[in-house]
């Protein structure tokens, strides 16, 4: 489809139903920005410009296009006199910062989060077939309250848009509004809004009147109803956040249940728009993929699990964790209770089980990591186990230090392995040993204090109490499991 010169996007208005600090088209609808989720579909029309009205939340608004849209323009409309007043001085300051408006300037609302691409092509392609000079997107609703009406006239032609608080009660039982997106031939647009009045209840400048000022002029204009009316909804409190938040969670998932993802329990799980799956991926209840996440075939992932830019490989099981940036390899398993941070690569059938935290670390092929660890700034070569409760003291309060295992190693439970450090294939540690220094392949590393046991201390120390009167009992019972020891 032939791209249009500009798209538009309104979003200076106060936004003050939301009740926050944020600037509304900030708020985020599954992990992004509702004014990215109205560039994204403007994006896919691939206009030469996309420009961003702003006014109030200005110096929030423009921090995260430059950091997500660096591409987008800005302009800035100082005061808020409406609709039109905000494209009539957009497009003064566009046109004189030298953007061309060519044939077509497409106008959106950045607080749209549901809209997608093919409304907005099937939107222009209707402006195109119909030769308008204006086409005004359009939904039909159960209840139309707060929109603008679209006024048709004998032979069904639209006639004008009329606010809700301008329209008379006939007016009102109208159920045909006005979505705010439009496309609009850009010479008659600013000739139209040269003649706006704020003639009206809210004394602003409407946008919506520029359809019936070029009506009068004899030029054609023409509505468009979108297929599907959920897309139009605009967020202007945290009730109707939720709500499209709800939509997009629901549309999202049932596209991925169409390429073959089960997910076990939908209204439980959320998938963020630039997540990948694959086939046969199982996504069990309260599952939470976000960002960059990419999950192959067959994995199960869940439930009670949140993935950040993660990577998963085939047949991958994670349980009840949370990982960001890492890479869990082919028939992996991760959880329950752990949590991995970026950096973290698990290569094949490796193991990571309960409570296990590990960051910037490669755990190689069959290695496990099974109980209560910290696994920091390591590598650990294949088949290796790491036993319960085994820390990899990596920090010295100033610097990370590295601790390298080999293969085959049998590091004991409650060992302390001290960076930098490095542990030979097939070496073993003992349990609750510190380890500061390497230890060779193949060979035991002991470091802990040898027990001593204080025969009769209890009598001497705690005399009478239960423990002396367990021991005693204990002592003079030659059947006792600790009397035959
Ligand atoms: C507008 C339409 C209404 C339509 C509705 C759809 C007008 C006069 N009315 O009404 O017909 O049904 O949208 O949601 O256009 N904005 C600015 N500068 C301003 C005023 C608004 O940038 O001076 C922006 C807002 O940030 C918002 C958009 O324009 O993104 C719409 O403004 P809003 O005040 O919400 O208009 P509505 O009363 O909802
Ligand atoms: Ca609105």
């Amino acid at each position: 489809m032939q791209p249009p010169s500009l798209v538009l996007i309104l979003a200076a208005g106060e936004g003050t139903r939301m009740r926050s600090d944020t600037a509304k088209v900030l708020h985020p609808v599954l992990g992004r920005p509702m004014l990215g989720h109205v560039i994204n579909a403007a994006a896919g029309l691939e206009p030469s410009v996309i420009a961003v009205v702003t006014g109030s939340g200005r110096e929030q608004v423009e921090s995260w296009l430059a950091s997500t849209w660096p591409q987008a323009l800005t302009t800035v409309q100082q005061e808020r006199r409406g609709t039109g007043h905000a494209v009539r001085v957009a497009l003064q300051d566009l046109v004189s910062r030298g953007v061309e408006l060519g044939s077509e300037v497409v106008v959106l609302t950045g607080d749209t989060p549901l809209l997608t691409t093919k409304t907005l092509e099937d939107l222009l392609a209707a402006h195109r077939e119909q030769s308008a000079a204006a086409t005004v997107l359009t939904a039909v609703l159960p209840d139309a309250t707060g929109y603008g009406r679209i006024i048709r006239d004998s032979s069904d032609a639209v006639e004008s848009i009329v606010e809700h608080k301008d329209a008379t009660q006939a007016q009102r039982e109208i159920r045909e509004i006005n979505s705010g997106m439009y496309v609009f031939a850009p010479d008659a647009l600013i000739k139209a809004l040269a003649e706006l009045t704020t003639n009206n209840a809210q004394g602003e400048e409407y946008l919506t009147d520029v359809l019936a000022i070029e009506r009068s002029w004899g030029l054609r204009v023409a509505a468009h109803a979108a297929e599907i009316a959920e897309e139009i909804a605009g967020v202007n409190d945290r009730e109707q956040l939720a709500d499209a938040a709800a939509a997009l969670r629901n549309r999202i998932n049932r596209a991925w249940m169409r390429e073959g993802v089960t997910i076990v329990d939908p209204a439980t799980t959320w998938i963020e728009s630039d997540v990948v799956l694959a086939r046969d991926v199982t996504l069990e209840p309260s599952t939470y993929l976000r960002g960059r996440t990419a999950i192959a075939e067959g994995a199960v992932i869940g439930p009670d699990t949140t993935l950040v830019d993660c990577t998963v490989d085939e047949c991958a099981h994670v349980l009840r964790s949370h990982a960001t940036e890492a890479h869990i390899g082919p028939n992996a398993t991760v959880g329950p209770f752990s949590f991995l941070r970026p950096g973290t690569e698990l290569h094949e059938k490796a193991k990571v089980g309960a409570y296990v935290e590990i960051k910037n670390a490669i755990v190689g092929r069959g290695s496990k990591v099974p109980h209560l660890s910290y696994v920091g700034d390591a590598e650990i070569g294949v088949d290796t186990n790491i036993g319960a409760a085994t820390i990899f003291v990596n920090y010295d309060g100033v610097k990370k230090h590295r601790t390298v295992i080999g293969d085959s190693v049998r590091i004991g439970s409650d060992s302390m392995l001290v960076a930098p450090v490095t542990v030979g294939d097939g070496a073993y540690t003992a349990a609750g040993s510190v380890i500061t220094d390497d230890v060779p392949p193949g060979a035991m590393a002991v470091a802990r204090a040898r027990q001593r046991n204080i025969l009769g201390w209890v009598k001497m120390k705690r005399a009478g109490s239960t423990s002396d009167i367990a021991a005693t009992k204990a002592l003079n019972n030659p059947t006792s499991e600790t009397e035959k020891q």
